[in-house]
């Protein structure tokens, strides 16, 4: 590598100028350029606060903006990134770097190292990320002065993960990047390959001594990327594994759900108001219901697909992750540790279902030809790599109990597809029928209330309740009160891989998985997997393409008086 230090990044994209007439705009505060930036607490501090205050001059027009961000800047440190060549890295990690970069909340010392097993110099890897940048980075068009500055802190090393010659010459590199770019020791490392490859890379990172801690504070971190483990066994080695080598303060599971907006939405409303936890609980609620619809397909990955499916693909992390947020109790405080405990217990208190429960209470499917957005698609079986026969679901629906003193006896109701109408991710909690019904007369019979918690697309949050129709006799018909984030706080939202790339980095690991709360999450799911296996095939396909799945699902609820709410 050549060692040379790069230039500082170009001025940030959004500083304050002068408007087209050439008048001087209001003058902001003055940044620190990143060749400053804050290597102390209090230069930290200070280049906080400027920014703070540079953002609430620009943001003042919308108060709601104001004083949101409290921005921290991480160590110095190196990014090695596992599995560089692959889609993930092109397609998540690389942006989401690039837009930290752009927007200022990574250090001036800072370096990815890119390792990969196909050959390429520095400079042919730096195109081809450049080019994927192109097409993936959610802000266009990509600043190229911007981009420039952060490729000449990439670099690429070429090895096999199978060959501790590749890991001896990496720690060198790392050593010499440390005293080159002041990144002071402190590297993450970034596990983006396929899962197979996670016990191999982590052995030789142990054995290279790359896991080692110095004690004049060098860090080292692990992420990890899903599936973590295909079934409780092995998620249970491969815990194992990982803890040879690293401590589990270490070590950051990736379930990229947890970095959404508004998933991370889900604590505030829950725990940032007070009118909402008195009614959470078994007393107001009738059930849950949590939707994650896809409209894709299994776009290209079907050799990977035919490993997972829906139960391993989605209800083992998202679904689990998404109804513990909903559930949990709330923490004392917001350490990494008080809230993954309380998902944990969560999880725990989920009933582990018998082989009779598995048939009375999921449901699997899997999707035909059929036609999405006005095109036809092909169904699973016709899909790339995948198996003509394939008995592999698509689709899952699931009713789940908790059996705690908030939740005993309500109904969660979790589904995910793929090729269903529309893209929606949703969670809708069903208040109860008012006890006494006054409206009896009423033309329309109003629904109970409804709170559904939009997570993508169209974020926001609607309740539902009964109004009177104006007229001189009562009638009461339902309307929505509407929050949507667009319209409310006019901004984007940063990709859940950024959210999570600065929070390993910071060290912050409330938003990962701990290794507990994957085993727990596992022990739902292995019973429903092991009773499939068991049963003779299933009748696939199961559903059209561009329809809202099976008709067992609609079943599902419709026995109990219930339906999916039409989303
Ligand atoms: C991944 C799954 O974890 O999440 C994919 O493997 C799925 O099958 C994807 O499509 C959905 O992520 P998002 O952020 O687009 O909802």
């Amino acid at each position: 590598m050549a060692r040379t230090k790069s230039a500082g990044p170009a001025a940030a994209p959004d500083r304050p100028t002068a408007d087209a007439a050439g008048r001087a705009k209001l003058e902001a505060p003055t940044i620190p350029s990143r060749r400053d930036a804050p290597r102390t607490m209090r230069e930290l501090r200070e280049s906080t606060d400027l920014r703070r205050k540079a953002r609430a001059d620009k943001g003042a027009e919308n108060p709601l903006r104001e004083g949101l961000r409290l921005e921290r800047v991480p160590d110095p440190n190196i990014f090695v990134l596992f599995g560089a060549t692959g889609d993930l890295a092109h397609r998540k990690v690389i942006p989401a770097v690039f837009q930290l970069w752009r927007t200022h909340l990574l250090p001036y010392g800072f370096t990815i190292v890119c390792v990969g097993r196909r050959p390429y110099t520095d400079e042919a890897f730096r195109a081809e990320l450049r080019t994927s940048l192109h097409r993936f980075s959610r802000v266009q068009p990509v600043d190229e002065e911007t981009w420039s500055d952060l490729a000449s802190r990439i670099v690429y090393h070429h090895g096999d993960f199978g060959d501790p010659a590749t890991f001896a010459a990496l720690a060198d590199r790392l050593d010499g990047i440390d005293i080159d770019h002041d990144t002071r020791g402190n590297r993450l490392y970034y596990l983006a390959t396929q899962p197979s490859a996670f016990p191999e890379i982590i052995a030789q990172l142990g054995r290279a001594g790359l896991d080692h801690e110095r004690h004049d504070g060098g860090w080292r971190r692990v992420v990890i990327e899903k599936p973590f483990g295909r079934d409780l066994e092995s998620a249970i080695r491969l815990n194992r594994e990982v803890g040879k080598v690293f401590r589990e303060q270490q070590v950051y599971r990736i379930d990229h759900y947890l970095g959404k907006e508004t998933v991370r939405n889900l604590l505030v409303f829950r725990f940032g108001n007070g009118i909402f936890e008195p009614i959470w609980n078994r007393r107001h609620i009738d059930h849950v219901q949590i939707t994650v619809a896809e409209s894709i397909g299994i776009e290209g990955r079907g050799a990977f697909y035919e490993e997972t499916g829906a139960s391993r693909d989605f209800l083992q992390n998202h679904l689990l992750q998404l109804l513990s947020l909903v559930a949990m109790e709330p923490p004392a405080n917001f350490d990494a540790d008080a809230l993954r405990d309380e998902k944990v217990k969560v999880i725990r208190a989920i009933s582990e279902m018998t082989p009779g429960q598995v048939r009375r209470d999921v449901v699997r499917g899997q999707y035909g030809p059929g036609w999405v957005s006005g095109k036809p698609v092909v169904g699973y079986r016709q899909e790339p790599n995948v198996d003509p026969a394939s008995e592999t679901e698509t689709f899952i629906a699931a009713r789940l109990t908790i059996d705690d003193w908030r939740w005993s006896g309500i109904p969660f109701y979790l589904r995910m597809g793929k090729r269903l109408p529309k893209r929606a991710t949703e969670i809708a909690i069903q208040f109860k029928e008012v006890p006494h019904k006054l409206f009896r007369e009423s033309a329309s019979d109003p629904e109970p209330n409804l709170l559904a918690m939009r997570i993508q697309p169209d974020e926001g949050i609607m309740l539902r309740f009964g109004a009177k129709v104006p007229g001189l006799g009562i009638d009461v018909r339902n309307v929505t009160m509407d929050f949507t984030y667009g319209s409310a706080f006019q901004t984007d939202s940063p990709d859940a891989y950024e959210t999570l790339i600065l929070d390993a980095l910071l060290g912050d690991a409330s938003l990962f998985t701990r290794a507990d709360e994957v085993e727990q999450a596992w022990s739902i799911v292995d019973p429903i997997i092991a009773t499939w296996a068991e049963e003779p095939a299933p009748a696939f396909p199961s559903y059209e393409a561009g329809t809202w799945g099976p008709e067992a699902a609609d079943d599902l609820l419709a026995r109990e008086g219930r339906r999916w709410r039409r989303i």
